[in-house]
C-alpha cells in the first residue's frame, strides 16, 4: 500500500518557518516510528502571486484534491494590501475551502495549564477550558450572490448576501453532534434568529437533525451575541458550539484570546469522505501570516505542529501518535519553554521557533 500523501503549502510570512517544524515532526515520525507520508510542497497566497500572477494556481488547487490531506501555514501580507480582490493571497485560501467543500472548520480552543495566566481573563474562568468551535465554511455570506460594490441613486452600495441551504445547515450540525458523541455530548447553536431569516432556518434545521438522529446529544441555542457575552463570561459552560461562516470567524477569534495566545491554536477544515474513507481535509493554525516578525526566528511552532496533531488524528486515525504529539508540546511549556509571543509584561528570554520545535522532538524522543 502507498503512503499517506501531504500537500504543505507554506505560504507567507511565518509560514514556512512554523510549517518547517512541522516537517522536522514529520521526519521524526518516519524515523522513529516508520510511519511515513509522500509530502509534496507548493505555493499559495502572495508567493504564489509573486511567482505566477494568482494566490493559486489550477495545478496547485488539482494536488490539493488528490492527496489526503493538505497542510496549510498562513497567507497575506501588507506587500499585498492593494492588489484586487480577485487575486489577494487570502482568494487562495478561500478557493481550497471552496472548491475542496471544507463546510466544517474545526476550531478547538484549549487553554494549557502552563498558560493560563496569559489569559485576559482570570485564571479560575480560563484554567482548563477545552472547547470546540465547528465554523461552517463554505456558505454564508462569505459567499452568497449577490455581493459587490454597485452605484444607486448616485451613491456607491456594499452588497453581500447571507444565504444558506437546508442541506448546508444539515451536514455541518451532523458534524458537530458526531463530534459532541465523543466529547461532552453537548452542543451550543448560535445565529441571529431574532433578526435573520437563514438564523430562523439555522436553528430550526439544526433542531430537526438533532430530533431525528441524534436525540441523544443535549442541544441548546443561543443568539450568537449572546454567545459572545457568554463565552467571556464563563466559557467553560459550552463543549461544542456550532454555527455559520461569518458568527465562527468572529467566535473563534474570542474564544482564541481566552487561551492567552493566538500562537498555539491549530484548526481542521473536513470535507465529505473521499472513495477511501478519509475526509478532505485541510490543516491550518489559527494564526495569521504576522508579517512584523516573519523571517526572524521568533514565530511560534506550536499552533502550526498542533495542527499536524488534528491532521494524524482526523485523516490518518493515528489518534495515539496525536495524543503523544500533544503531550510533548505540553511538557515543554510545562518545562516553561516560551517563544516570544508567551512572554508577560515582565519579559524573559523567548527560544527561537526552531529550539522550540527542538524541544518538543527531544519531548517526543523521551516518550518512546
Ligand atoms: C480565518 C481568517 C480568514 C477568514 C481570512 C484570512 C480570509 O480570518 O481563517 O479565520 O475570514 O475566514
Ligand atoms: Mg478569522
Amino acid at each position: 500500500m502507498s503512503n499517506p500523501s501531504l500537500l504543505i503549502l507554506p505560504g507567507d510570512g511565518i509560514g514556512p518557518e512554523v510549517m518547517a517544524e512541522v516537517r522536522r515532526i514529520i521526519d521524526w515520525m518516519s524515523e522513529r516510528r516508520g510511519i511515513r507520508f509522500d509530502v509534496s510542497e507548493d505555493l499559495v497566497g502572495g508567493c504564489a502571486y509573486d511567482a505566477h500572477g494568482t494566490p493559486l494556481t489550477d495545478a496547485t488547487m488539482e494536488k490539493a484534491q488528490q492527496v489526503d490531506a493538505v497542510l496549510l501555514g498562513a497567507v497575506g501580507g501588507p506587500k499585498y494590501d492593494d492588489l484586487d480582490f480577485s487575486v489577494k493571497p487570502e482568494r487562495g485560501l478561500l478557493r481550497l475551502r471552496k472548491e475542496m467543500d471544507l463546510y466544517a472548520n474545526l476550531r478547538p480552543a484549549q487553554c494549557f495549564d502552563a498558560l493560563a495566566e496569559f489569559s485576559s481573563l482570570k485564571r479560575e474562568v480560563v484554567a482548563g477550558l477545552d472547547i470546540m468551535i465547528i465554523r461552517e465554511l463554505t456558505s454564508g455570506v462569505y459567499f452568497g450572490e449577490p455581493r459587490g460594490v454597485v452605484v444607486e441613486n448616485n451613491e456607491r452600495v456594499g452588497i453581500n448576501t447571507q444565504r444558506y441551504t437546508e442541506s448546508e445547515i444539515a451536514r455541518v450540525a451532523r458534524s458537530a453532534f458526531e463530534l459532541a458523541r465523543r466529547r461532552s455530548n453537548k452542543v451550543c447553536s448560535m445565529e441571529k434568529a431574532n433578526v435573520m431569516e437563514s438564523g430562523v432556518l439555522w436553528r430550526d434545521v439544526v433542531q430537526e437533525v438533532h430530533d431525528a438522529e441524534y436525540p441523544d446529544v443535549e442541544l441548546s441555542h443561543m443568539y450568537a451575541d449572546a454567545g459572545a457575552m457568554q463565552l467571556t463570561r464563563w466559557p467553560k459552560q459550552f463543549d461544542v458550539i456550532v454555527t455559520d461562516n461569518l458568527f465562527g470567524d468572529l467566535l473563534s477569534d474570542l474564544a482564541a484570546m481566552l487561551t492567552g495566545s493566538l500562537g498555539m491554536l491549530p484548526s481542521a477544515s473536513l470535507g465529505a469522505p473521499m472513495a477511501n474513507g478519509r475526509p478532505k481535509a485541510m490543516y491550518e493554525p489559527v494564526h495569521g501570516s504576522a508579517p512584523d516578525i516573519a523571517g526572524q526566528g521568533k514565530a511560534n511552532p506550536i499552533a502550526c505542529i498542533l495542527s499536524f496533531s488534528m491532521a494524524l488524528r482526523y485523516s490518518f486515525d493515528l489518534g495515539a501518535e496525536a495524543d503523544r504529539l500533544e503531550a510533548a508540546v505540553e511538557k515543554v511549556l510545562a518545562d516553561g519553554l516560551r517563544t516570544a509571543d508567551l512572554m508577560g509584561p515582565e519579559g524573559g528570554s523567548p527560544v527561537s521557533t526552531q529550539d522550540m520545535g527542538s524541544a518538543i522532538i527531544k519531548a517526543l524522543d523521551e516518550s518512546l
